[in-house]
């Protein structure tokens, strides 16, 4: 053929038809020459950008793990051992109290950040708009996004005290990933909620996949081994790229542990480093428990000289949709509810307590120099295979099909899959009632969903005002659902300083108290 495209040469379009002949997936260009300039010009920029060689690598591995796991999943697994991991449950008061100086006083130093992983559509909730933004309900219709800003201004507060100078400016910065169709929401969000009393310049929006700026930051160009992380082919089940449209490859997200190959390539390392931050805290946008920066992570992983640090609860039955933190092939690592059997779920220890107990609740805890180590081994990762109805082109007829049924897989890597390349990883037991409620499902489905979120927020401020020695009196003060009470994050993290202000006194519900001069105005 002759080419009259001004982007591709003759050579180069052969060039590149050659590689993808070489890596047995030439029928990319099945229907090239029926195509238009401008549609051959979008096919030719689609298949340059992408390294076939490695998807054909990234394709050999995630089927050897998968088959791998099929085999004998009980036996490659290891469940972890109680000396493994440490837990809030079971530590004294002294060494939390310990764990929680170091984190203050790291956070004082200004050396921990927050990261956010918000690149998820909440399919299964039912809302097209970026989960942080969904209002649950509570008595002062504070959105998720609005409950984590608090909590991290309130930190900023509480940490000022470890400073060595009392006055200086405590900054805990929050990097946001998005993606495709969360960012612009997402950005516009927090700038219509005037980013929530934090400074613009301290949070940091990112988006996970893509070239390009992010908002009114600079970025920093980089492969990752030659690929360029973020979405990835779709490809059949034996492995072949499949042609959404004739001039277009299939391309699906790769999973949360996009989030690597984001916070190198959007400058968020950079970023890390050129304000002195060594520790970070990355979590999911959908736990409304989630202890934004919690100190008490933060110490712990510091003392313990932790690279890489996850949070776990006691696994609540068998069919929960969690992944469990455990041992395979000697290393830790995370079984993904979707991928783990149900005969290794059932598994049970003599007191009947589950063998794969530790629920993994998506917080982990990174330092930066982990961060910046995870391209000398993202080539080792191991990608995840998620079956899926994917929209094809005939290479016979070359009409569009929508199937009915799986067609087609999707490639995911997740946040935890670096978990074996850690040089030491520390785990953390933590209270399901404080730090674990995850929105995943839409209202009414009775389980992990608007109404629970709403509720164990309720239930943990209660228990906040009981422990400080108050109490509640008016209606529902027994029903967590209905009850009109709650306490606003700016005005305590977890429960602390309270104490002093309600003693011995009553509040009357429904009351939402947004300040300490509230507190004191309805505390009687
Ligand atoms: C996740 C964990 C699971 C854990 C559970 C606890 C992963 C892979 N799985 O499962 O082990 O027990 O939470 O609730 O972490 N996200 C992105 N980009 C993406 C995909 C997702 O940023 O491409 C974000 C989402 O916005 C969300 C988080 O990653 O904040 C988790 O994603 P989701 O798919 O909801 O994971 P789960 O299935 O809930």
């Amino acid at each position: 053929m002759t080419v009259s495209s001004a982007l591709f040469t003759e050579a180069q379009l052969e060039a590149l038809k050659a590689k993808f002949q070489q890596a047995g997936q030439g029928h990319v260009f099945t229907f090239f020459e029926q195509l238009d300039v401008k549609e051959q010009e979008a096919l030719f920029q689609q298949l340059s950008e992408l390294d076939v060689q490695r998807l054909n690598q990234i394709y050999t591995k995630a089927i050897q793990g998968a088959e791998a796991a099929a085999q004998n999943q009980a036996a490659s697994l290891e469940p972890l051992s109680e000396q493994v991991f440490d837990s809030v449950l079971k530590a004294s008061s002294s060494t939390l109290n310990d764990w929680e100086t170091i984190g203050l006083t790291q956070i004082a130093q200004g050396k921990v950040a927050v990261i956010l992983m918000a690149g998820g559509q909440g399919t299964r909730l039912g809302s097209s708009a970026p989960k942080g933004c969904y209002d649950i309900n509570l008595p002062s219709k504070k959105t998720l996004f609005q409950l984590q800003a608090e909590r991290i201004l309130r930190l900023q507060t509480v940490a000022a005290k470890y400073a060595t100078d009392p006055n200086s400016d405590i900054v805990i910065p929050w990097y946001i990933m998005t993606s495709g169709p969360t960012h612009q929401p997402t950005y516009d969000f927090f700038r219509a909620n005037n980013f929530f009393g934090l400074k613009e310049e301290n949070i940091i929006f990112f988006e996970q996949g893509k070239r390009g700026l992010s908002v009114d930051r600079k970025y920093i160009s980089m492969m990752i081994n030659g690929y360029l992380l973020g979405t990835l082919p779709c490809l059949t089940m034996d492995g072949k790229i499949i042609l959404e449209t004739k001039s277009k490859v299939a391309i699906a997200p790769d999973g949360n542990g996009g989030i690597y190959a984001a916070v190198q390539n959007k400058g968020v390392i950079d970023d890390l480093k050129k304000r002195g931050i060594q520790y970070s805290h990355c979590y999911c946008v959908d736990n409304c428990l989630a202890r934004v920066a919690d100190p008490v992570f933060i110490g712990y992983c510091v003392s313990k000289q932790t690279d890489c640090g996850v949070k776990v609860v006691g696994k609540a039955m068998p069919e929960e949709p969690v992944g469990v933190v455990c041992v395979r092939d000697g290393r830790y690592g995370v079984a993904e509810y979707s991928e783990i059997s149900a005969e290794v779920t059932e598994m049970r220890n003599p007191d009947g307590s589950l063998m794969f107990g530790a629920a993994n609740i998506a917080n982990h805890f990174f330092s930066t120099e982990f961060l910046e180590r995870v391209p000398t081994f993202a080539a080792d990762l191991e990608y995840h295979i998620a079956k899926k109805k994917i929209k094809y082109t005939d290479l016979e007829t070359g009409e569009q099909v929508v199937p009915k049924s799986n067609s087609g897989m999707k490639l995911e890597c997740f946040v935890f899959d670096v978990f074996p390349y850690a040089n030491r990883m520390s785990v953390l037991e933590v209270d399901r009632k404080d730090e674990f409620s995850p929105l995943k499902n839409a209202p009414g489905s009775g389980a992990d969903c608007p109404e629970t979120s709403r509720r164990d927020i309720v239930a943990q401020h209660v228990r906040f005002i009981e422990k400080a020695g108050g109490k509640l009196v008016g209606d529902n003060v027994d029903n967590f659902e209905l009850l009109q009470f709650e306490i606003s994050p700016l005005v305590s993290y977890g429960g602390e300083g309270l104490e002093d202000l309600i003693q011995g006194k009553t509040i009357t519900v429904p009351a939402v108290i947004e300040s300490v001069e509230e507190l004191v105005r309805l505390a009687q």
